[in-house]
């Protein structure tokens, strides 16, 4: 039975030296996302720099891609965009060496919604992370661009012009775009405070009807006023950049009321002695209400009355 023990030993040997040598060799490094992070926004700029000695290829998968990238220029850096569902998302970043796996890295990323209640309370190990620190930016700033171009409400006639198109283009690649944030007019929301250079007001009602005086004026002026205008969080309901529905809405228009007021959902409820119809016939709320505020109780717009009969 002797021979057996250098045997395992060496396999023992050659697989420890194996398993630190994988941990030791830092073959890539994600310098963005930091792990943990929040976010509310569903894409995603993956940042790795490279040993290119020891790494020919990368692969960057998710839940909902896979995305193949081949070394072959001469640069060390590797920017990629990515797309992100709600809740949470594991980006692992793969890194090979003619074809065998050299080193690994994971990200958990979480997007956040107030609108669904099962994306509000994120567990608790994820946390806001800021990027823009002068810190963070040292490690692009050679090869981007990362000073602010925009002059003060004046639209950018060619969009890909502005500097911050090209690590963030798909915030705004949605059907229906604000106009601010369509024609790459960032800083009119987003400004400069302790964690960030561009944090986004809070709440956001305040920068929203600057723009939007007419609002400003009808609303304040209403008798009756909807409690999340009152909460001040616009974003709740509107995406701030764009959305696949209209007016920037954040879910179709029923799905958004009927989140809050799940009583008028017929598909669940019977609505009973109530002039209020809820959704039957696929009607939409807002054909009776207006979302914001009125001088009529329950927000009803006055062409309501008449279809209230
Ligand atoms: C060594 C040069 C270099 C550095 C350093 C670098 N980048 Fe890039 N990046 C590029 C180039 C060149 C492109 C153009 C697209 C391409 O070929 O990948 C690019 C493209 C991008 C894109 C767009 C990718 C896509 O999918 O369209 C993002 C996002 C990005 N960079 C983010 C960053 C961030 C954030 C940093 C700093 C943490 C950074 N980059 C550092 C060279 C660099
Ligand atoms: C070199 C790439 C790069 C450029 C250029 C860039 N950003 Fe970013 N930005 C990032 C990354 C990376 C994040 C982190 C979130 C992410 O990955 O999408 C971020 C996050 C943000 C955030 C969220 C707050 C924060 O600090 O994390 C805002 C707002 C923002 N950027 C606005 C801008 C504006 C406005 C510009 C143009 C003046 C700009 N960015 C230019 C890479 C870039
Ligand atoms: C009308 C105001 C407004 C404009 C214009 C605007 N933003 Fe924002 N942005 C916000 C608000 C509010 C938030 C906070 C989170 C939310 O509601 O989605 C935000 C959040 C962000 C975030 C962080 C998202 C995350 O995942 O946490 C990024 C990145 C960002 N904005 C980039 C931009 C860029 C780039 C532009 C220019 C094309 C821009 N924003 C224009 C209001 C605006
Ligand atoms: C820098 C000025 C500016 C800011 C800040 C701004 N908006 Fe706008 N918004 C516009 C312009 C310009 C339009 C397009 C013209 C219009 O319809 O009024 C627009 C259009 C809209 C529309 C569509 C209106 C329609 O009839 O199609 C909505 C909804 C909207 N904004 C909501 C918001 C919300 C919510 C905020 C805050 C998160 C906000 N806006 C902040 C300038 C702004
Ligand atoms: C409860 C959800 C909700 C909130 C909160 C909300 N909106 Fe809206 N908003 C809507 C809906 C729904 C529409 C579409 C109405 C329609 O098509 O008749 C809309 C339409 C708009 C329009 C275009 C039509 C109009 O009435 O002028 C503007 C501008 C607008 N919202 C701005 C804002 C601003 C600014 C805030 C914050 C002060 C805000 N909204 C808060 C749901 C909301
Ligand atoms: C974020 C949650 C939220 C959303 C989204 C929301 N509401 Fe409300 N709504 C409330 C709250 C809270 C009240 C005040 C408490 C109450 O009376 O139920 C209210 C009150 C109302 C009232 C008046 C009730 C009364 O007794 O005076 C109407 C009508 C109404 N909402 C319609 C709508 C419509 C239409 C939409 C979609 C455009 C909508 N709500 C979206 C939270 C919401
Ligand atoms: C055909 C018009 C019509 C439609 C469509 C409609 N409502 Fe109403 N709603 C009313 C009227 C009228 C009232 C006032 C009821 C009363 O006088 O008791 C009302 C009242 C309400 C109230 C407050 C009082 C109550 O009954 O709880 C809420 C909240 C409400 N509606 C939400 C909604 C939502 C959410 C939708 C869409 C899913 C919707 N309504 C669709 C006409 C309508």
């Amino acid at each position: 039975m002797k021979w057996i023990y250098p045997s395992l030993r060496a396999v023992i040997v050659i697989s420890i030296s194996f398993m630190t040598a994988f941990a030791q060799e830092k073959f890539i490094e994600v310098i963005t996302p930091q792990d943990n992070v929040l976010q509310s926004e569903l894409t995603l700029n993956v940042v790795t720099k490279i040993d290119k000695k020891g790494v020919d290829a990368l692969k960057i998968t998710t839940a909902l891609e896979q995305i193949n990238i081949d070394i072959k220029s001469q640069r060390e850096t590797e920017c990629k965009n990515i797309s992100l569902r709600l809740g949470e998302n594991r980006v692992i970043i793969r890194a090979y060496k003619n074809g065998v796996l050299v080193d690994e890295k994971t990200r958990d990323v979480y997007v956040y919604s107030q609108l669904y209640h099962q994306f509000k309370y994120p567990p608790q190990k994820y946390s806001k992370n800021y990027f823009h620190t002068d810190t963070n930016e040292k490690s692009c700033v050679k090869c981007h661009d990362m000073s602010v171009n925009e002059v003060k409400g004046v639209a950018f006639e060619d969009i890909t012009k502005s500097n911050c198109y090209g690590c963030h283009k798909n915030i705004t690649k949605e059907k229906y775009a604000h106009a601010p944030a369509a024609n790459w007019l960032c800083t009119s929301c987003h400004s400069k405070k302790n964690q960030s250079k561009y944090i986004a007001p809070e709440p956001v009602n305040h920068s929203c009807l600057e723009c939007h005086e007419e609002n400003k004026e009808l609303w304040s002026s209403a008798k009756y006023t909807h409690e999340p205008l009152d909460s001040g969080d616009c974003n709740r309901c509107h995406n701030p950049h764009s959305s696949p529905h209209k007016m920037f809405l954040r879910k179709p228009v029923n799905e958004i009321c009927l989140g809050c007021h799940k009583d008028k959902d017929i598909q669940t409820q019977q609505i009973k002695n109530s002039a209020c119809s809820g959704n039957s016939n696929g009607e939409l709320c807002i054909n009776c209400h207006t979302p914001h505020a009125s001088n009529q109780p329950f927000f009803l717009k006055k062409i309501a009355k008449k279809a209230a009969k």
